[in-house]
């Protein structure tokens, strides 16, 4: 079984990347890294900051799999082909995003809303650019019963890969990922299928090819921030260390330092990994606290140093 990294917006980009790379080795690293969306632009011109993000020489080393935020087929297959253009053979498609902003449009899980309006889009990509694409879902908008017609849909086309979060659009990340939905779901696909959803634990990875026969790949989000080893630790490697994580967050923080030009930006980046990356720490209010209220590099720099000196690290992140 393959394992992946999820995109996510804000954290698992090009830096991110790299310094996970860098750190953990080889054996900590996904078959593939999945980018954060981009949205295709509606006049064509592609936008270099956000061209920077999948530019193969920003990424060397990282099997980086583009991932496209669209509704419209024709320009999502447009951006398909100026990936392919760099380079990139397989494409993901975003049928899962639940922001407001994003599904008032229409895209991401709002596709989900048409099972007819998706066939459409699935039918233009497909006869326009071609495979290899594959997509990543939600299981509906309200009900994960939505799923079986939408599973119709995703049948009917040559994915390469269905990667489904088995949660519904209203749901957010709240609650848990519907097992026994993914379960009744994952028996009646026709492609190659990817779990997503709650992996914290490399007992939980390992655990999922007895429960799934015959899945190909799992992948994680919010566990693998938290735990940058859960998949070197899932393949029989030692856990991370503390020198592993410091070397880690500092390597994150002098990446965005000179992606933002300003240590004041790549803090406020920082603050969304520390989110997760606190759990590996033992009693670490105060000091969650005290970061999350600073602006100051030097500030910023004096919490994280206390982190690593003083704060013992816990086998699973909380
Ligand atoms: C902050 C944040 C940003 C995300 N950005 C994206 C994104 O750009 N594309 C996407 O398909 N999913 C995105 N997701 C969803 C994750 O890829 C993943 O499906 C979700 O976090 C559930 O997996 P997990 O429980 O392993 O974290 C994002 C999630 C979070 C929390």
């Amino acid at each position: 079984m393959h394992y992946y990294a999820a995109p996510m917006e804000g954290l698992t980009d090009r830096v991110f990347r790299q310094a996970h790379q860098a750190v953990f080795g080889p054996e900590a690293a996904p078959e593939r890294y999945y980018a954060p969306f981009i949205s295709p632009p509606e006049n064509r011109v592609l936008i270099p900051k956000k061209m920077a993000e999948v530019a193969p020489e920003q990424n060397p080393g990282a099997p980086v799999i583009p991932q496209l935020l669209a509704k419209d087929g024709a320009l999502a297959a447009w951006m398909i082909g100026q990936l392919r253009g760099l380079g990139y053979t397989e494409v993901n498609l975003n049928f899962g995003c639940p922001s407001g902003t994003v599904t008032a449009k229409g895209k991401g899980a709002g596709m989900l809303r048409s099972p007819a309006a998706l066939d459409e889009f699935l039918y233009t990509v497909f006869d326009q650019a071609g495979g290899p694409v594959s997509v990543k879902t939600r299981l509906g908008v309200a009900d994960p019963d939505e799923f079986g017609e939408i599973l119709e849909v995703y049948n009917k086309y040559p994915l390469c890969e269905l990667i489904i979060h088995p949660r519904v659009l209203k749901q957010l990340y709240r609650g848990e990922a519907d097992r026994a939905a993914f379960a009744r779901a994952f028996g009646q696909c026709r492609m190659p299928v990817c779990y997503n959803g709650d992996i914290t634990a490399p007992g939980q990875l390992t655990g999922l090819e007895g429960e799934y026969p015959g899945l190909a790949s799992a992948m994680v989000g919010r566990g693998l921030i938290a735990d940058p080893a859960l998949f070197r630790r899932a393949r029989g490697g030692a856990p991370a260390t503390r020198e592993e994580l410091r070397a880690f967050a500092a390597a994150l923080y002098a990446g965005y330092t000179e992606a933002f030009g300003s240590a004041g930006c790549a803090i406020s980046r920082m603050k969304g990994f520390w989110q997760y990356l606190f759990g590996r720490f033992e009693g670490a209010e105060k000091l969650e606290k005290q970061l999350r209220k600073q602006r100051q590099p030097w500030e910023y720099e004096v919490t994280v140093g206390q982190i690593f000196a003083q704060l013992p690290l816990r086998d699973e992140a909380e």
